[in-house]
């Protein structure tokens, strides 16, 4: 049977991670959706047409080294809050979603727009200093040099400007799961996430 798990939730919220090792424990495929729009958002950034890029864009194209950075995140949320943008990245998310053996992609729109109809949804969450500091972590061991308050003013604008566009805003589906790890480890994180995504498949 072809499971499929949403994941959404703000930025920095831990889906990535906490996708990736649900996807590990149960033998499925994950897909960080955030990777599209920034692969288009960087191509915009090169002066391509932000709809053009994301009609022509290949899967190598994801695979690009500097897509996660803080200033191509920004021109992500801001490629992805135009309609024709989205349309064009709908097709691959399902093909992927439908994949035979099961799939965890991660994104903002996934429980409510890509999968309405995924086995288990869950929207990750934590307190913006919470993530901020996660980020910033994460980013100054990549070697980049932003401080947490400049982190922390990038989540804001790009959690702001993604639930108030008015297509697929980020937002919880009616039936996702909240699963809030601000006073959480990442383990404990993955590790409630995938009780609650087994309990769910239970009763799928
Ligand atoms: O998950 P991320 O931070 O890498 O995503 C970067 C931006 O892409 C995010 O600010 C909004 C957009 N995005 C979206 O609109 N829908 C998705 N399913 C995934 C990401």
């Amino acid at each position: 049977m072809a499971f499929t798990i949403a994941i959404d939730g703000p930025a920095a919220a831990g889906k990535g991670t906490i996708g990736r090792a649900v996807a590990a424990h149960f033998g499925f495929a994950h897909l960080d959706t955030g990777l599209l729009y920034r692969a288009t958002g960087r191509r915009m950034v090169q002066g391509l047409d932000a709809v053009e890029a994301a009609q022509s864009l290949q899967a190598s194209d994801l695979e690009a080294d500097d897509l996660r950075t803080p200033e191509v995140g920004q021109a992500a949320s801001r490629v992805a809050a135009i309609p024709e943008v989205r349309a064009a990245l709908v097709d691959f998310q399902r093909a992927f979603a439908r994949r035979s053996g099961g799939a965890v992609l991660d994104g903002r729109d996934i429980g409510t727009v890509i999968c309405p109809d995924a086995e288990v949804k869950l929207y990750v969450t934590a307190g913006d200093d919470e993530r901020a500091r996660r980020r910033h972590k994460e980013l100054c061991e990549k070697g980049h040099e932003v401080t947490v308050e400049e982190v922390l003013d990038d989540l804001r604008t790009r959690d702001a400007r993604d639930s108030a566009r008015a297509t697929a805003p980020l937002k919880p589906a009616d039936d996702a799961i909240l699963l809030d790890t601000s006073a959480m480890s990442i383990e404990a994180a993955v590790q409630a996430a995938i009780d609650l995504v087994t309990k769910g498949l239970a009763t799928a």
